[in-house]
């Protein structure tokens, strides 16, 4: 049965304050929410926009040391950041907090405590690493060390990033902490966790069956939770930054961020609204919809869900669009290598242009697949869409009237049926803007209300005012009415997308408010009406300006690469023998071929000299199989055999590594016989 709502809360994941903004954030989260929010408010529904910083959590804590200052001081500069980036940026929340406030503080812990109450939580002991010198328990990512599988350096506490391994600490070889460097030690504590096991069947329930309406990226990654059997989540920390456990015997523990920051939701309707905001939370004809990138589906999905159920008061999300990533250039976007578009720096690089990021975001809204973004696209999309199609329409229009009617808008005489069908080509636009906004297609929408533009111009060419002016004039007037109509109707469809250009349209045809309920009317400006001063919408955007940002991005790359030129420090000492131990041969490559189901394995025969062997490496990454036959490698060659996904590897071939992780394998100078000894 379908639901009715009175009412629609709509969260946008709560940014961490330990840096600042990009263009990822902006497409993932931001710029979709705030279509939809806008989009809700014209349409007169009675909707809230919540958000704020993330303020706590392990990495600002360690940014906090490095910096030599406090947690709260890193925060601050953050939040600030980002709270000024996101209004000059325009997007609309009705409130942007941060969990550093004292109502989240308060309400985050009767939360916890509602829930240790209840009795929904399992205490459990167990040993986790603890870094002496620092005086810190280690978060998995904090501790690294060599990884049991592969035997690369650097594998995190939590994963192997070389083979991709799921770890726990404890499994890695010689750990060491990121904090200090030093060697961490186990020590035995206590925290409380979220059985989310006991949680499972109501949830799959939930999602697979009663929201199977969800986006598949979003119902596919929670299946693949099911499917693996939630386990439970530890919802404390030993940690000193974050919100007290507030139960006795907790000293020096703190809720997980992960437990405190969806909270945030709540404390930051509670602060704006501290008489109603119950209303938003706990009525069952509310709707409420989180916007998110998809590394947070879980918490959004499994975790947070469970949490409030747990509490027993709260209603559920009745969506979660997530979205896919975006890239940079054709690559991932990096905060710690810098490869990013940061929106301060975009709002002082190009002033006046939110409404064109906004636009080009929407654009390639990672929605469905992970997308990407250039500056060469982002100056196509201004230069052949906004400026060559939507802009060029609005200035035709304005300008013609100015011209032959001192700007004041012309009575429509009779119609044509050529007329006839271009205004039956953009009535139904509302229907069709509001079914793609309604299913969060915000791209399809967003192209929906660009077509009206198309038609405008595809009106005006083909109707040839400048031309039928000399001939009949009365047949100008229907013209021009008509395609002012289409500039209003322009400014309506394009309010939830690019609100700044909007408003500018709105004030050149000097209008307050033209109401989404009027979109597709063609009756929006009366005859009459004197027009305010046509100004151009759009500008365009010149080579060097693109030309610019690419260098910027280049520029960091070569610092990065500069920073990571410095070799890794050289391994403890090992004696002759020990080396002498070890049996590396040059074989040449008879065959290789993709290992099935894995994107990292080739599998090799490799002539040896002997009876030749199998080796399965991981560089499918780095080589086509074909370009490697043929070839010769070094490989160690009494190396103890080992299965990778069910072939025995006979061996290791041996790859240099450089700073950005691309393997090349090594070669012999010269070709030798295979199974020759390297010395
Ligand atoms: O992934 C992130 O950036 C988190 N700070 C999102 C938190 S969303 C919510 F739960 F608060
Ligand atoms: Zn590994």
């Amino acid at each position: 049965m379908e639901k009715h709502f009175n009412r629609t809360l709509v969260t946008a994941a709560l940014p961490y304050a330990n840096g600042g903004v990009h263009i990822g954030h902006l497409a993932g989260v931001y710029v979709p929410a705030d279509i939809y929010v806008r989009y809700l408010r014209l349409k007169k529904q009675e909707v809230l926009f919540v958000c704020g910083s993330d303020e706590h959590g392990v990495p600002i804590t360690i940014r906090a040391r490095k910096e030599g200052c406090t947690p709260q001081d890193v925060v601050n500069r953050y939040h600030s950041l980002i709270k000024s980036s996101f209004e000059r940026f325009g997007i609309s929340f009705d409130i942007y907090s941060r969990t550093s406030s004292d109502v989240h503080a308060q309400t985050a812990s009767d939360f916890f405590r509602t829930l240790y109450d209840k009795g929904e939580f399992v205490e459990q002991e167990s040993e986790q690493y603890y870094d002496e010198e620092a005086g810190v328990f280690l978060a998995d990512r904090y501790i690294t060390g060599e990884c049991p599988h592969c035997h690369a350096e650097g594998a995190y506490g939590d994963q192997c990033e070389k083979c991709g391994t799921a770890l726990s600490p404890t499994e890695l070889i010689n750990p060491r902490s990121a904090v200090s460097g030093s060697k961490p030690v186990l020590r035995k504590t206590k925290h409380w966790y979220l059985p989310l096991d006991k949680h499972q069947p109501w949830l799959e329930e939930w999602i697979l069956k009663e929201h199977a309406d969800w986006r598949s990226n979003v119902t596919g990654q929670c299946k693949s939770w099911f499917d693996m059997g939630l386990k439970p989540r530890a919802v404390s920390r030993d940690l000193d930054w974050g919100i007290p456990v507030p139960v006795e015997g907790a000293e020096g523990k703190v809720l997980y961020v992960w437990f405190d920051a969806p909270i945030g939701y709540i404390s930051n309707t509670k602060e704006l609204l501290p008489d109603s905001w119950e209303k938003w939370w706990k009525s069952a004809d509310t709707r409420l919809v989180h916007f998110i990138g998809k590394d947070n589906i879980v918490f959004h999905c499994i975790v947070f869900p469970a949490m409030l159920k747990a509490e027993g008061s709260f209603i559920l999300p009745d969506n979660v669009p997530a979205n896919e990533f975006l890239n940079l250039e054709d690559y991932k976007i990096s905060t710690s290598r810098n490869w990013a578009v940061w929106l301060h720096e975009y709002l002082d690089e190009f002033p006046g242009k939110q409404d064109v990021l906004r636009y080009v975001l929407t654009a390639n809204a990672p929605e469905t697949k992970d997308n990407n973004f250039t500056w060469k696209d982002f100056q196509a999309r201004n230069n052949n869409e906004l400026v060559a199609v939507y802009g060029n329409f609005v200035n035709r229009a304005l300008v013609l009237t100015q011209k032959y009617y001192d700007g004041v808008v012309p009575a429509c005489g009779e119609l044509t049926d050529y007329d006839r069908q271009t205004i039956a080509e953009f009535t139904d636009v509302k229907v069709q803007v509001e079914q793609l906004l309604d299913h969060f297609r915000f791209r399809d929408a967003q192209k929906e209300a660009m077509n009206l533009a198309r038609i405008g111009n595809k009106y005006l060419a083909d109707s040839e005012p400048w031309k039928v002016v000399k001939t009949d004039p009365e047949r100008v007037k229907t013209v021009l009415n008509l395609s002012l109509q289409l500039v209003a109707n322009l400014a309506i469809a394009f309010e939830p997308f690019l609100p700044f250009s909007s408003a500018r349209l709105r004030s050149m045809l000097a209008v307050e408010e033209l109401g989404w309920d009027r979109l597709g009317a063609i009756d929006l400006l009366p005859a009459g009406h004197r027009l305010g001063r046509p100004e151009l919408l759009f500008e365009k955007i010149e080579d060097a300006a693109v030309e610019a940002q690419v260098q910027k991005l280049l520029d960091a790359k070569r610092a990065n690469e500069a920073a990571a030129r410095k070799a890794a420090p050289v391994r403890p000492v090992v004696a002759f023998e020990d080396f002498e131990k070890l049996d590396i041969r040059v074989g040449t490559v008879l065959s290789c071929e993709r290992v099935p189901k894995s994107d990292k394995l080739l599998r090799f025969e490799i002539a040896d000299g002997l009876e030749n062997r199998t080796i399965v490496s991981g560089i499918a990454k780095h080589y086509k199989p074909e370009e490697l036959v043929g070839r010769q490698v070094c490989f160690v060659a009494n190396l103890a055999p080992r299965k990778l996904r069910g072939i025995e590897s006979q061996g290791m071939i041996l790859s240099a590594e450089a700073p950005d992780g691309t393997l090349s394998v090594v070669q012999p100078g010269r070709e030798v016989a295979p199974g020759s000894e390297v010395k």
